[in-house]
């Protein structure tokens, strides 16, 4: 294990992603860009990182900005919660007085599970606690040709021991880095290259046959199909939006008016439909067009179907009165879902 551990770490020295929060030991900067890393990407994630410690470079500034500003910054990156409790989370250390520097203290605030936790206390303060990641679980799984499902709770703590026991004895923030930089460039998932992997002759799954099958997942999770009806209503230079509010996808995310349905409806099914003749309140003739339909958007675990219907309605009328009314050339400025944007560039 002590042979392995090493070679990981002279691949890292020499493959190392050269990373802007690889040049700090400051944790706000760590804990920003785990929580930006969670779901995404580094080449994705850079961008936003490098704009949001613009915005935002020390914890206070994050705290005392306004939620909706927050949220823009983060538009496009999915997973919305994560902003949120970003924020949350910088008001509270502001409020403790400053970054915690205890595990138990990190793991405790707003959005900071045992993954981030243990990123930020490895690479910020030295503290041995391994990572486990999607790209850890690649990793070991293969090289030590463990099948035990990556999310069941055995799984889970064998794994957890497995990681503990690799990191013993090395730079904690330097291992764990290394690792994850080895799932992500070399035991990439799918085909990797195993011909230039240095840690080939270790490699219990490449000697099996089996790096194609690990890790192995238990539980599929199901997709669901979600039908989504918008409304663009056009009232001279005014339209109408709604800020999401329940606990659903895209909360305090910004949209138009949405009538929900549980199958798909055509056009003149949804016409008729008794949600929208109460948003209508009895306008005979209204002016509707269906200028984008079936827009398909993926989220992780649902499949979102979206028509966008244009309302053209006179500028003083009396409808969506429970809606926020805006000015059109406005709605750039207002947090929206990825299938909102996506549509506003589109229609223009
Ligand atoms: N993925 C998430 N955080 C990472 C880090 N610090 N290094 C490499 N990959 C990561």
């Amino acid at each position: 294990m002590e042979e392995i551990s090493g070679i990981l770490l002279d691949w890292y020295r020499l493959n190392r992603r050269s990373l802007p929060w690889r040049e700090t030991r400051d944790a706000y900067r760590i804990w920003v860009s785990e929580i930006i890393l969670q779901q995404t990407r580094v080449a994705q994630g850079l961008d936003y990182f490098l704009r949001f410690m613009e915005r935002f470079p020390t914890v206070e500034l994050l705290a005392d900005a306004d939620e909706d500003e927050v949220m823009k910054l983060w538009q496009g990156l999915g997973y919305y919660s994560r902003a949120r409790n970003l924020h949350t989370a910088a008001k509270q250390i502001v409020a403790m007085g400053g970054f915690p520097d205890t595990y138990e203290g990190v793991r405790a605030l707003k959005g900071v599970g045992d993954y981030t936790a243990a990123a930020i206390c490895s690479i910020a303060y030295g503290l041995p606690h391994a990572v486990v990641d999607g790209n850890v679980y690649r990793v070991l799984s293969r090289l030590y040709g463990v099948d035990t499902p990556i999310d069941s709770v055995s799984g889970k703590k064998e794994f957890a021991m497995l990681a503990k026991a690799m990191l013993d004895g090395h730079e904690p923030g330097e291992y764990n880095q290394a690792i994850m930089d080895f799932g992500a460039l070399q035991c990439t998932p799918g085909m990797p290259d195993c011909s230039a992997c240095p840690l080939c002759e270790h490699c219990i799954a490449r000697a099996e046959g089996r790096v194609g099958g690990l890790p192995v997942k238990g539980h599929k999770t199901r997709t669901k199909n979600r039908y989504f009806n918008y409304i663009y209503v056009r009232a001279g230079a005014y339209t109408y939006i709604n800020k999401r509010s329940d606990d659903d996808i895209w909360r305090n995310l910004y949209e138009f008016p949405l009538i929900e349905t549980e199958k798909e409806v055509g056009e003149e099914e949804f016409y008729r439909l008794p949600q929208l003749q109460v948003l209508l309140g009895g306008t005979m003739n209204p002016h509707f067009r269906l200028i984008s339909k079936r827009v398909k958007h993926v989220l992780s675990h649902r499949v979102i179907w979206a028509n966008f219907y244009e309302l053209l309605l006179p500028e003083d009328t009396g409808l969506f009165a429970s809606y926020m009314r805006i000015r059109e050339d406005e709605l750039e400025t207002f947090p929206v879902s990825r299938l909102m944007s996506l549509f506003l560039e589109k229609k223009q």
